[in-house]
Protein backbone atom coordinates (compact mmCIF):
# COMPACT_ATOMS: atom_id res chain seq x y z
CA UNK A 1 0.00 0.00 0.00
CA UNK A 2 1.99 2.87 -1.20
CA UNK A 3 1.01 6.59 -0.34
CA UNK A 4 1.58 10.07 -1.03
CA UNK A 5 3.24 11.14 1.86
CA UNK A 6 5.88 8.44 1.01
CA UNK A 7 6.59 9.19 -2.31
CA UNK A 8 7.38 12.69 -1.59
CA UNK A 9 10.16 11.66 1.33
CA UNK A 10 11.50 9.06 -0.99
CA UNK A 11 11.86 12.03 -3.69
CA UNK A 12 13.34 14.19 -0.94
CA UNK A 13 15.46 11.87 -0.22
CA UNK A 14 17.06 10.96 -3.37
CA UNK A 15 17.59 14.94 -4.04
CA UNK A 16 19.04 15.24 -0.64
CA UNK A 17 17.28 17.13 2.10
CA UNK A 18 14.32 16.76 3.85
CA UNK A 19 16.26 14.44 6.72
CA UNK A 20 15.94 13.44 10.06
CA UNK A 21 18.96 12.96 12.74
CA UNK A 22 19.06 9.36 13.15
CA UNK A 23 17.57 7.94 16.33
CA UNK A 24 20.28 6.74 18.31
CA UNK A 25 18.62 3.81 20.88
CA UNK A 26 19.85 4.29 24.44
CA UNK A 27 21.55 1.77 26.32
CA UNK A 28 21.90 -0.63 29.11
CA UNK A 29 24.93 -1.83 30.11
CA UNK A 30 24.44 -4.02 33.78
CA UNK A 31 24.18 -6.86 34.27
CA UNK A 32 20.47 -6.06 35.57
CA UNK A 33 18.62 -5.75 32.70
CA UNK A 34 14.65 -4.52 33.09
CA UNK A 35 12.69 -4.54 29.45
CA UNK A 36 9.31 -3.50 29.74
CA UNK A 37 7.17 -4.17 26.54
CA UNK A 38 4.60 -1.46 25.81
CA UNK A 39 2.33 -0.41 23.17
CA UNK A 40 2.67 3.27 22.48
CA UNK A 41 2.49 5.52 19.08
CA UNK A 42 5.27 6.64 17.27
CA UNK A 43 5.23 10.21 14.82
CA UNK A 44 7.15 8.23 11.40
CA UNK A 45 5.88 11.08 9.25
CA UNK A 46 5.26 14.59 10.36
CA UNK A 47 1.91 15.28 11.91
CA UNK A 48 1.21 11.51 11.50
CA UNK A 49 0.81 9.06 14.56
CA UNK A 50 1.76 5.27 14.21
CA UNK A 51 0.21 2.46 16.69
CA UNK A 52 3.52 0.70 17.66
CA UNK A 53 5.05 -1.94 19.90
CA UNK A 54 8.48 -1.04 21.78
CA UNK A 55 10.37 -2.07 24.77
CA UNK A 56 11.34 0.94 27.20
CA UNK A 57 10.02 3.28 24.91
CA UNK A 58 7.67 4.17 21.98
CA UNK A 59 9.57 1.98 19.14
CA UNK A 60 12.44 -0.78 18.87
CA UNK A 61 14.35 -1.27 22.72
CA UNK A 62 17.53 -0.24 24.45
CA UNK A 63 21.29 -1.40 23.02
CA UNK A 64 22.52 -4.11 25.36
CA UNK A 65 25.86 -3.67 25.83
CA UNK A 66 27.29 -6.99 28.05
CA UNK A 67 30.41 -8.80 28.40
CA UNK A 68 31.53 -12.46 27.89
CA UNK A 69 31.29 -14.16 30.92
CA UNK A 70 28.39 -11.88 32.35
CA UNK A 71 25.70 -13.13 34.41
CA UNK A 72 22.88 -11.93 33.59
CA UNK A 73 19.44 -11.46 35.20
CA UNK A 74 16.93 -9.91 33.02
CA UNK A 75 13.33 -9.31 33.28
CA UNK A 76 10.93 -8.81 30.68
CA UNK A 77 7.88 -7.60 31.65
CA UNK A 78 4.82 -8.08 29.09
CA UNK A 79 2.34 -5.14 29.05
CA UNK A 80 1.09 -5.43 25.16
CA UNK A 81 -2.20 -7.28 26.63
CA UNK A 82 -1.30 -9.80 24.33
CA UNK A 83 1.19 -13.14 24.60
CA UNK A 84 4.58 -13.00 23.30
CA UNK A 85 8.26 -13.90 23.57
CA UNK A 86 11.73 -12.75 23.59
CA UNK A 87 14.22 -14.34 21.97
CA UNK A 88 18.11 -13.63 21.82
CA UNK A 89 19.16 -14.72 18.80
CA UNK A 90 22.41 -14.99 18.25
CA UNK A 91 23.48 -16.50 21.44
CA UNK A 92 24.52 -19.38 22.49
CA UNK A 93 22.23 -20.26 26.04
CA UNK A 94 19.81 -22.96 27.09
CA UNK A 95 16.49 -23.75 25.25
CA UNK A 96 14.62 -22.48 28.39
CA UNK A 97 16.35 -19.15 28.78
CA UNK A 98 16.33 -18.67 24.35
CA UNK A 99 12.85 -17.47 24.43
CA UNK A 100 11.37 -19.38 21.29
CA UNK A 101 8.16 -19.67 20.89
CA UNK A 102 7.14 -22.26 24.21
CA UNK A 103 8.47 -19.83 26.10
CA UNK A 104 5.48 -17.52 26.13
CA UNK A 105 5.42 -14.48 28.25
CA UNK A 106 1.93 -14.16 29.10
CA UNK A 107 0.11 -10.61 29.22
CA UNK A 108 1.29 -8.71 32.58
CA UNK A 109 3.91 -11.09 33.48
CA UNK A 110 7.17 -11.23 33.87
CA UNK A 111 9.55 -13.44 32.21
CA UNK A 112 13.16 -13.77 34.28
CA UNK A 113 15.76 -15.85 32.08
CA UNK A 114 18.64 -15.87 33.86
CA UNK A 115 22.40 -16.95 31.87
CA UNK A 116 25.68 -16.72 31.28
CA UNK A 117 27.10 -14.87 28.01
CA UNK A 118 29.21 -17.25 26.51
CA UNK A 119 29.43 -15.69 23.03
CA UNK A 120 32.35 -13.72 21.38
CA UNK A 121 32.21 -10.01 21.03
CA UNK A 122 30.06 -9.70 18.62
CA UNK A 123 26.64 -7.96 17.40
CA UNK A 124 23.23 -10.31 17.64
CA UNK A 125 19.60 -8.83 18.35
CA UNK A 126 16.37 -9.30 20.40
CA UNK A 127 12.80 -10.22 19.30
CA UNK A 128 9.37 -11.60 19.62
CA UNK A 129 9.28 -15.52 18.55
CA UNK A 130 5.50 -16.28 19.21
CA UNK A 131 4.49 -18.37 16.72
CA UNK A 132 2.50 -16.88 13.53
CA UNK A 133 3.21 -13.32 15.54
CA UNK A 134 6.52 -12.69 15.32
CA UNK A 135 6.00 -10.23 11.99
CA UNK A 136 3.38 -8.58 13.85
CA UNK A 137 5.22 -7.85 16.67
CA UNK A 138 9.00 -7.15 15.26
CA UNK A 139 7.06 -5.23 12.50
CA UNK A 140 5.49 -3.27 15.02
CA UNK A 141 8.49 -1.61 16.66
CA UNK A 142 10.25 -4.95 19.12
CA UNK A 143 13.61 -5.60 18.19
CA UNK A 144 16.84 -3.90 19.74
CA UNK A 145 20.29 -4.97 19.64
CA UNK A 146 23.40 -6.22 21.70
CA UNK A 147 26.80 -5.66 21.59
CA UNK A 148 28.95 -8.52 23.07
CA UNK A 149 32.19 -7.27 24.43
CA UNK A 150 35.00 -9.42 25.11
CA UNK A 151 39.12 -9.16 26.17
CA UNK A 152 40.22 -10.26 22.71
CA UNK A 153 38.15 -7.51 20.74
CA UNK A 154 39.06 -4.91 23.05
CA UNK A 155 42.69 -5.29 22.47
CA UNK A 156 42.36 -4.35 18.99
CA UNK A 157 42.28 -1.10 17.84
CA UNK A 158 39.01 -0.74 16.84
CA UNK A 159 36.40 2.27 16.62
CA UNK A 160 33.67 1.47 19.87
CA UNK A 161 32.35 5.01 21.75
CA UNK A 162 28.84 3.54 20.88
CA UNK A 163 26.88 6.35 18.95
CA UNK A 164 30.34 8.48 18.18
CA UNK A 165 32.35 6.41 16.13
CA UNK A 166 30.66 2.98 16.89
CA UNK A 167 26.84 3.78 15.20
CA UNK A 168 24.37 1.47 15.59
CA UNK A 169 21.79 0.37 12.52
CA UNK A 170 19.27 -1.16 12.45
CA UNK A 171 17.98 -1.37 8.99
CA UNK A 172 14.20 -1.70 8.54
CA UNK A 173 11.65 -1.37 5.78
CA UNK A 174 7.78 -1.67 6.55
CA UNK A 175 4.50 -0.76 4.68
CA UNK A 176 2.22 1.87 6.16
CA UNK A 177 -1.26 1.87 4.89
CA UNK A 178 -3.66 4.88 4.10
CA UNK A 179 -3.99 6.04 7.78
CA UNK A 180 0.04 5.12 8.44
CA UNK A 181 -0.12 2.57 9.96
CA UNK A 182 1.89 0.02 10.09
CA UNK A 183 0.60 -3.75 7.83
CA UNK A 184 2.13 -6.59 8.53
CA UNK A 185 2.46 -9.44 6.30
CA UNK A 186 3.15 -7.13 3.50
CA UNK A 187 5.33 -7.18 0.17
CA UNK A 188 4.88 -3.38 -0.26
CA UNK A 189 7.50 -2.72 2.22
CA UNK A 190 8.25 0.47 0.66
CA UNK A 191 9.31 2.87 3.60
CA UNK A 192 13.14 2.37 4.77
CA UNK A 193 14.56 3.39 7.90
CA UNK A 194 17.25 3.32 10.27
CA UNK A 195 16.44 2.88 14.00
CA UNK A 196 13.12 4.02 12.71
CA UNK A 197 14.15 7.01 11.52
CA UNK A 198 13.05 7.58 7.79
CA UNK A 199 15.63 9.06 5.69
CA UNK A 200 18.42 9.38 8.35
CA UNK A 201 21.44 11.29 9.25
CA UNK A 202 24.03 11.31 11.58
CA UNK A 203 27.44 13.61 11.82
CA UNK A 204 30.12 10.82 12.00
CA UNK A 205 33.90 12.49 12.38
CA UNK A 206 36.41 12.18 9.94
CA UNK A 207 38.40 9.04 10.92
CA UNK A 208 37.72 5.34 10.69
CA UNK A 209 33.83 4.68 11.55
CA UNK A 210 32.26 1.26 12.82
CA UNK A 211 29.20 0.95 11.34
CA UNK A 212 27.01 -2.38 13.19
CA UNK A 213 23.97 -3.39 10.64
CA UNK A 214 21.28 -5.21 11.90
CA UNK A 215 19.15 -6.32 8.95
CA UNK A 216 15.97 -6.49 11.02
CA UNK A 217 13.43 -6.26 7.83
CA UNK A 218 10.79 -8.96 7.77
CA UNK A 219 11.82 -9.92 4.15
CA UNK A 220 13.82 -7.66 2.40
CA UNK A 221 17.58 -8.17 1.52
CA UNK A 222 20.08 -5.10 1.40
CA UNK A 223 23.12 -5.07 -0.85
CA UNK A 224 25.07 -2.16 1.45
CA UNK A 225 27.69 0.18 0.00
CA UNK A 226 28.42 3.67 -0.33
CA UNK A 227 27.25 6.17 -2.37
CA UNK A 228 31.06 7.71 -3.34
CA UNK A 229 32.19 4.19 -4.97
CA UNK A 230 34.93 3.83 -1.10
CA UNK A 231 35.22 0.24 -0.25
CA UNK A 232 35.43 -0.36 2.91
CA UNK A 233 36.09 -3.28 5.59
CA UNK A 234 34.09 -6.35 7.03
CA UNK A 235 35.17 -6.98 9.70
CA UNK A 236 32.50 -9.34 11.83
CA UNK A 237 29.78 -11.68 10.58
CA UNK A 238 27.06 -12.89 12.62
CA UNK A 239 29.17 -14.66 15.29
CA UNK A 240 31.98 -11.92 15.43
CA UNK A 241 35.09 -11.21 14.22
CA UNK A 242 36.35 -12.43 11.25
CA UNK A 243 39.91 -13.29 10.97
CA UNK A 244 41.08 -10.20 9.10
CA UNK A 245 39.54 -7.62 7.33
CA UNK A 246 37.70 -8.11 3.93
CA UNK A 247 38.19 -5.29 1.69
CA UNK A 248 34.89 -4.78 -0.29
CA UNK A 249 32.48 -2.49 -2.00
CA UNK A 250 29.20 -4.66 -1.31
CA UNK A 251 27.90 -5.97 1.30
CA UNK A 252 24.84 -8.24 1.22
CA UNK A 253 22.88 -8.92 4.38
CA UNK A 254 19.66 -10.83 4.70
CA UNK A 255 16.48 -10.65 7.33
CA UNK A 256 18.52 -11.49 10.76
CA UNK A 257 21.68 -11.28 9.60
CA UNK A 258 24.35 -8.75 10.96
CA UNK A 259 27.19 -7.51 9.60
CA UNK A 260 30.02 -4.84 10.73
CA UNK A 261 31.87 -2.22 8.78
CA UNK A 262 34.77 0.15 9.03
CA UNK A 263 34.36 2.76 6.67
CA UNK A 264 37.32 5.50 6.65
CA UNK A 265 36.15 9.18 6.37
CA UNK A 266 39.80 10.47 6.70
CA UNK A 267 40.14 13.95 5.62
CA UNK A 268 36.27 14.12 4.63
CA UNK A 269 35.43 16.48 6.66
CA UNK A 270 32.32 18.90 5.72
CA UNK A 271 31.58 16.06 2.86
CA UNK A 272 28.38 14.03 2.96
CA UNK A 273 28.10 10.41 1.88
CA UNK A 274 25.55 7.94 1.73
CA UNK A 275 25.10 4.12 3.02
CA UNK A 276 23.04 2.78 0.28
CA UNK A 277 21.17 -0.10 -1.24
CA UNK A 278 22.45 -1.26 -4.65
CA UNK A 279 19.46 -3.55 -5.05
CA UNK A 280 19.56 -3.00 -8.79
CA UNK A 281 22.68 -5.37 -8.87
CA UNK A 282 20.72 -8.27 -6.96
CA UNK A 283 20.40 -11.19 -9.30
CA UNK A 284 17.23 -12.94 -9.66
CA UNK A 285 15.50 -14.81 -6.79
CA UNK A 286 16.63 -12.66 -3.67
CA UNK A 287 13.46 -10.24 -2.18
CA UNK A 288 14.65 -6.60 -3.13
CA UNK A 289 15.55 -7.62 -6.96
CA UNK A 290 13.83 -5.78 -9.34
CA UNK A 291 10.58 -7.45 -11.02
CA UNK A 292 9.39 -9.39 -12.67
CA UNK A 293 11.05 -11.74 -12.86
CA UNK A 294 12.88 -14.22 -10.13
CA UNK A 295 14.68 -17.02 -12.17
CA UNK A 296 14.16 -17.85 -16.09
CA UNK A 297 10.96 -17.16 -17.37
CA UNK A 298 9.96 -17.41 -13.33
CA UNK A 299 7.48 -14.60 -11.86
CA UNK A 300 6.38 -14.54 -8.19
CA UNK A 301 3.09 -14.22 -7.51
CA UNK A 302 2.19 -10.57 -5.47
CA UNK A 303 6.30 -9.74 -5.57
CA UNK A 304 5.53 -6.82 -8.07
CA UNK A 305 4.85 -3.60 -7.43
CA UNK A 306 7.57 -1.99 -4.61
CA UNK A 307 9.28 0.95 -5.70
CA UNK A 308 12.17 -0.22 -4.16
CA UNK A 309 12.47 -3.31 -5.60
CA UNK A 310 15.65 -3.45 -7.78
CA UNK A 311 16.20 -0.04 -7.21
CA UNK A 312 19.15 1.64 -5.44
CA UNK A 313 18.16 3.60 -2.21
CA UNK A 314 19.48 5.59 0.59
CA UNK A 315 19.91 3.95 3.83
CA UNK A 316 21.82 6.60 6.02
CA UNK A 317 23.54 9.59 5.41
CA UNK A 318 26.62 10.67 6.82
CA UNK A 319 27.46 14.10 7.26
CA UNK A 320 31.27 14.00 8.16
CA UNK A 321 32.44 16.41 10.79
CA UNK A 322 35.52 16.86 12.65
CA UNK A 323 37.78 14.35 14.49
CA UNK A 324 37.56 13.10 18.10
CA UNK A 325 40.26 13.21 20.04
CA UNK A 326 42.40 9.80 19.94
CA UNK A 327 40.75 9.01 16.89
CA UNK A 328 41.02 5.21 14.99
CA UNK A 329 42.48 6.01 11.44
CA UNK A 330 43.65 2.82 10.93
CA UNK A 331 42.27 -1.07 10.34
CA UNK A 332 43.87 -3.90 12.39
CA UNK A 333 45.82 -6.28 9.54
CA UNK A 334 44.42 -9.05 11.62
CA UNK A 335 41.45 -9.69 13.96
CA UNK A 336 40.89 -13.26 15.48
CA UNK A 337 41.35 -16.74 14.95
CA UNK A 338 38.44 -19.00 13.67
CA UNK A 339 39.37 -22.73 13.72
CA UNK A 340 37.31 -24.51 11.35
CA UNK A 341 35.07 -27.79 12.26
CA UNK A 342 36.23 -30.35 9.76
CA UNK A 343 33.68 -32.17 7.82
CA UNK A 344 35.02 -35.20 8.10
CA UNK A 345 34.24 -35.39 11.75
CA UNK A 346 30.55 -34.66 11.46
CA UNK A 347 28.72 -37.48 13.64
CA UNK A 348 25.87 -36.72 11.26
CA UNK A 349 24.49 -35.31 8.12
CA UNK A 350 20.78 -34.01 8.07
CA UNK A 351 18.97 -32.40 5.18
CA UNK A 352 16.73 -29.57 5.02
CA UNK A 353 14.51 -28.89 2.20
CA UNK A 354 12.41 -25.57 1.77
CA UNK A 355 9.07 -25.06 -0.40
CA UNK A 356 5.79 -23.69 -0.56
CA UNK A 357 3.36 -25.85 0.18
CA UNK A 358 0.79 -24.77 -2.99
CA UNK A 359 2.02 -23.01 -6.14
CA UNK A 360 5.65 -24.17 -6.72
CA UNK A 361 8.38 -21.88 -7.74
CA UNK A 362 5.91 -18.98 -7.98
CA UNK A 363 4.57 -18.81 -4.87
CA UNK A 364 6.00 -15.86 -2.54
CA UNK A 365 3.57 -16.30 0.08
CA UNK A 366 3.44 -19.08 2.45
CA UNK A 367 2.36 -21.53 3.55
CA UNK A 368 5.45 -23.07 3.72
CA UNK A 369 7.24 -26.20 4.28
CA UNK A 370 10.54 -27.67 5.62
CA UNK A 371 10.89 -31.13 4.65
CA UNK A 372 7.58 -31.73 3.60
CA UNK A 373 6.14 -30.42 6.76
CA UNK A 374 4.96 -26.94 8.41
CA UNK A 375 5.76 -25.80 12.02
CA UNK A 376 3.59 -27.54 14.52
CA UNK A 377 4.22 -27.02 17.99
CA UNK A 378 3.87 -30.23 19.13
CA UNK A 379 6.32 -31.89 16.78
CA UNK A 380 10.27 -32.38 17.46
CA UNK A 381 11.37 -32.80 14.14
CA UNK A 382 14.92 -33.13 14.88
CA UNK A 383 16.80 -34.85 17.81
CA UNK A 384 20.65 -33.56 18.41
CA UNK A 385 22.54 -35.69 20.72
CA UNK A 386 24.51 -33.01 22.88
CA UNK A 387 27.77 -32.71 21.88
CA UNK A 388 27.10 -33.93 18.19
CA UNK A 389 29.17 -32.07 15.03
CA UNK A 390 26.79 -31.83 12.27
CA UNK A 391 26.59 -31.14 8.42
CA UNK A 392 23.47 -29.76 7.52
CA UNK A 393 22.52 -29.21 3.55
CA UNK A 394 19.63 -26.66 3.44
CA UNK A 395 18.34 -27.12 -0.27
CA UNK A 396 15.59 -24.34 -1.63
CA UNK A 397 12.55 -25.52 -3.99
CA UNK A 398 11.01 -22.37 -4.43
CA UNK A 399 11.92 -19.76 -6.66
CA UNK A 400 12.43 -16.78 -3.71
CA UNK A 401 16.33 -16.89 -1.70
CA UNK A 402 15.27 -18.12 2.08
CA UNK A 403 18.07 -16.89 4.78
CA UNK A 404 18.61 -19.44 7.21
CA UNK A 405 18.49 -19.35 11.18
CA UNK A 406 19.54 -21.93 13.39
CA UNK A 407 19.07 -21.38 17.68
CA UNK A 408 21.76 -22.00 19.94
CA UNK A 409 24.44 -22.34 17.53
CA UNK A 410 27.06 -20.16 15.38
CA UNK A 411 27.64 -22.18 11.76
CA UNK A 412 30.62 -21.85 9.52
CA UNK A 413 29.86 -22.84 5.53
CA UNK A 414 31.45 -25.21 3.97
CA UNK A 415 29.72 -24.54 0.29
CA UNK A 416 26.77 -22.60 -1.31
CA UNK A 417 25.24 -24.00 -4.27
CA UNK A 418 28.03 -26.72 -4.54
CA UNK A 419 30.59 -24.24 -4.50
CA UNK A 420 33.30 -24.56 -1.87
CA UNK A 421 34.38 -21.13 -2.26
CA UNK A 422 32.64 -19.21 -0.11
CA UNK A 423 31.65 -15.63 -0.33
CA UNK A 424 33.79 -13.11 1.60
CA UNK A 425 30.66 -11.92 3.79
CA UNK A 426 30.83 -15.60 4.72
CA UNK A 427 33.75 -16.73 5.78
CA UNK A 428 33.02 -16.23 9.67
CA UNK A 429 30.58 -17.60 11.83
CA UNK A 430 27.13 -17.28 10.84
CA UNK A 431 23.30 -18.11 12.29
CA UNK A 432 21.70 -16.40 9.83
CA UNK A 433 22.76 -16.69 5.70
CA UNK A 434 20.66 -16.70 2.69
CA UNK A 435 19.99 -19.66 0.58
CA UNK A 436 19.46 -18.65 -3.12
CA UNK A 437 16.17 -19.03 -4.75
CA UNK A 438 15.38 -21.18 -7.56
CA UNK A 439 17.52 -24.26 -6.86
CA UNK A 440 20.24 -22.91 -4.40
CA UNK A 441 21.63 -25.01 -1.17
CA UNK A 442 23.81 -24.25 1.36
CA UNK A 443 25.70 -26.64 3.15
CA UNK A 444 26.65 -25.87 6.81
CA UNK A 445 28.95 -27.28 9.91
CA UNK A 446 28.50 -26.84 13.70
CA UNK A 447 28.76 -28.65 16.41
CA UNK A 448 25.38 -28.36 19.65
CA UNK A 449 27.56 -28.26 22.76
CA UNK A 450 26.89 -27.51 26.13
CA UNK A 451 23.21 -27.04 26.83
CA UNK A 452 20.68 -30.48 26.18
CA UNK A 453 16.75 -29.85 27.35
CA UNK A 454 14.93 -32.66 26.17
CA UNK A 455 11.58 -30.47 26.38
CA UNK A 456 12.07 -27.51 25.49
CA UNK A 457 13.21 -26.85 21.46
CA UNK A 458 14.86 -24.92 19.51
CA UNK A 459 13.97 -23.58 16.35
CA UNK A 460 15.28 -23.61 12.63
CA UNK A 461 13.78 -21.36 10.20
CA UNK A 462 13.76 -19.16 7.37
CA UNK A 463 14.16 -15.32 8.99
CA UNK A 464 11.54 -14.19 6.62
CA UNK A 465 9.41 -12.85 9.59
CA UNK A 466 6.44 -13.74 6.90
CA UNK A 467 7.47 -17.29 5.99
CA UNK A 468 8.23 -18.27 9.65
CA UNK A 469 4.89 -17.48 10.52
CA UNK A 470 3.49 -18.99 7.29
CA UNK A 471 5.30 -22.18 8.81
CA UNK A 472 8.73 -22.24 7.90
CA UNK A 473 10.30 -23.40 10.85
CA UNK A 474 11.29 -26.65 12.36
CA UNK A 475 12.39 -27.72 16.52
CA UNK A 476 15.21 -29.50 17.42
CA UNK A 477 15.92 -30.56 20.64
CA UNK A 478 19.40 -31.54 22.25
CA UNK A 479 19.39 -34.35 24.52
CA UNK A 480 21.65 -35.62 26.52
CA UNK A 481 22.40 -39.28 25.76
CA UNK A 482 21.87 -40.71 28.97
CA UNK A 483 18.14 -39.73 29.43
CA UNK A 484 17.05 -39.63 25.89
CA UNK A 485 15.14 -42.83 24.72
CA UNK A 486 13.90 -41.93 20.75
CA UNK A 487 12.80 -39.41 18.35
CA UNK A 488 9.71 -41.19 17.79
CA UNK A 489 8.57 -41.48 21.60
CA UNK A 490 8.30 -37.50 21.09
CA UNK A 491 5.16 -37.38 18.89
CA UNK A 492 3.67 -40.98 17.93
CA UNK A 493 3.88 -42.82 20.72
CA UNK A 494 1.13 -41.38 22.89
CA UNK A 495 -1.61 -39.09 22.05
CA UNK A 496 -2.72 -36.04 24.52
CA UNK A 497 -6.73 -34.65 24.25
CA UNK A 498 -8.59 -32.55 24.30
CA UNK A 499 -5.87 -30.05 23.61
CA UNK A 500 -6.23 -27.41 23.75
CA UNK A 501 -7.96 -27.67 26.99
CA UNK A 502 -10.73 -25.21 28.61
CA UNK A 503 -9.02 -25.94 31.98
CA UNK A 504 -11.05 -29.54 33.04
CA UNK A 505 -9.29 -32.99 33.01
CA UNK A 506 -6.61 -34.32 29.60
CA UNK A 507 -5.84 -37.81 28.67
CA UNK A 508 -2.58 -38.59 28.07
CA UNK A 509 -2.47 -42.25 26.32
CA UNK A 510 -0.37 -44.51 25.21
CA UNK A 511 -0.78 -45.99 21.74
CA UNK A 512 1.31 -49.51 23.05
CA UNK A 513 -1.20 -50.97 25.38
CA UNK A 514 1.32 -52.97 26.87
CA UNK A 515 2.66 -49.71 28.48
CA UNK A 516 2.36 -47.86 31.43
CA UNK A 517 2.21 -44.37 32.61
CA UNK A 518 4.50 -44.63 36.09
CA UNK A 519 4.52 -40.82 36.89
CA UNK A 520 4.50 -37.64 35.22
CA UNK A 521 5.21 -34.08 35.29
CA UNK A 522 3.92 -31.00 34.63
CA UNK A 523 6.12 -27.64 33.19
CA UNK A 524 5.36 -24.70 32.47
CA UNK A 525 6.63 -21.93 29.73
CA UNK A 526 9.50 -20.58 31.89
CA UNK A 527 10.33 -24.16 32.43
CA UNK A 528 9.42 -24.66 35.95
CA UNK A 529 8.13 -27.80 36.98
CA UNK A 530 4.10 -27.36 38.26
CA UNK A 531 2.90 -30.53 39.29
CA UNK A 532 4.38 -34.34 39.69
CA UNK A 533 2.52 -37.10 40.21
CA UNK A 534 3.58 -41.01 40.58
CA UNK A 535 0.86 -43.02 39.80
CA UNK A 536 -0.44 -45.79 42.48
CA UNK A 537 0.37 -49.37 41.57
CA UNK A 538 -3.30 -49.99 41.36
CA UNK A 539 -3.90 -47.41 38.46
CA UNK A 540 -1.01 -48.39 36.01
CA UNK A 541 -2.31 -48.06 32.60
CA UNK A 542 -1.91 -47.18 29.24
CA UNK A 543 -3.96 -44.51 29.76
CA UNK A 544 -4.19 -41.51 32.09
CA UNK A 545 -6.77 -38.70 32.94
CA UNK A 546 -5.12 -35.92 35.31
CA UNK A 547 -6.73 -32.65 36.50
CA UNK A 548 -5.68 -29.19 34.31
CA UNK A 549 -7.99 -27.14 36.24
CA UNK A 550 -5.68 -26.00 38.44
CA UNK A 551 -3.04 -24.49 35.79
CA UNK A 552 -3.04 -20.65 34.65
CA UNK A 553 -4.10 -20.45 31.26
CA UNK A 554 -0.82 -20.80 28.52
CA UNK A 555 1.07 -23.33 27.24
CA UNK A 556 2.46 -26.98 29.19
CA UNK A 557 4.69 -29.45 28.40
CA UNK A 558 3.87 -33.10 29.71
CA UNK A 559 6.73 -35.20 30.37
CA UNK A 560 5.69 -38.95 31.60
CA UNK A 561 7.76 -41.65 32.37
CA UNK A 562 6.49 -44.76 31.27
CA UNK A 563 7.91 -48.55 31.69
CA UNK A 564 10.02 -48.12 28.92
CA UNK A 565 10.09 -44.66 27.73
CA UNK A 566 9.98 -40.92 28.39
CA UNK A 567 7.10 -39.61 26.67
CA UNK A 568 7.31 -35.70 26.18
CA UNK A 569 3.42 -33.79 24.73
CA UNK A 570 2.93 -29.90 24.70
CA UNK A 571 -0.62 -28.67 25.38
CA UNK A 572 -2.20 -25.37 25.98
CA UNK A 573 -5.17 -24.58 28.68
CA UNK A 574 -7.39 -21.89 27.36
CU1 LIG B 1 15.88 -14.07 15.06
CU2 LIG B 1 14.35 -17.71 15.58
O1 LIG B 1 15.04 -15.84 15.34
CU1 LIG C 1 17.42 -16.81 16.67
CU1 LIG D 1 11.68 -17.69 3.49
Amino acid sequence: MKKLLFNIALGFSLIGFSQNTLLIPNTIESTNINLALQNSTYQFFPGTITNTMGINGAILGPTLIINKGDNLNINVTNNLGQPTTIHWHGMHISASNDGGPHTIIDPATTWNPQFTVMNNAATMWYHPHLDEFTDEHVSKGIAGMIIIRDTEEAALALPRTYGVDDIPMVVQTKDFDANNQIVNHSNSDDTVMVNATIDPIVDVPAQMVRFRILNGSTQRVFNFGLSNGASFYHIATDGGLLEAPNTVTRLQLAPGERGEILVDLSGMQGQAISIKSFASEFPNGIFGAATPGMGSGLTLNNYSPNAINGADFNILQLNIVAQTANPITAVPSTLTTITPFVEANADQTRTFDLAPITGGQNQLNGDFTINGVSMNMNTINVTIPLNNTEVWTVQNNSGIGHPFHVHDIQYQILSINGNTTIPENAQGWQDTYLVSGGGGSMKIITKFTDFADDTIPYMYHCHMLNHEDGGMMGQFVVVDNTSYVSENSLDTDAILYPNPNNGTYMTLQLTDNNEKIVSYSIINALGQIVSYHKVHENELSNMYSFPVFELAKGNYIIKANTNTAIITKHFMVK
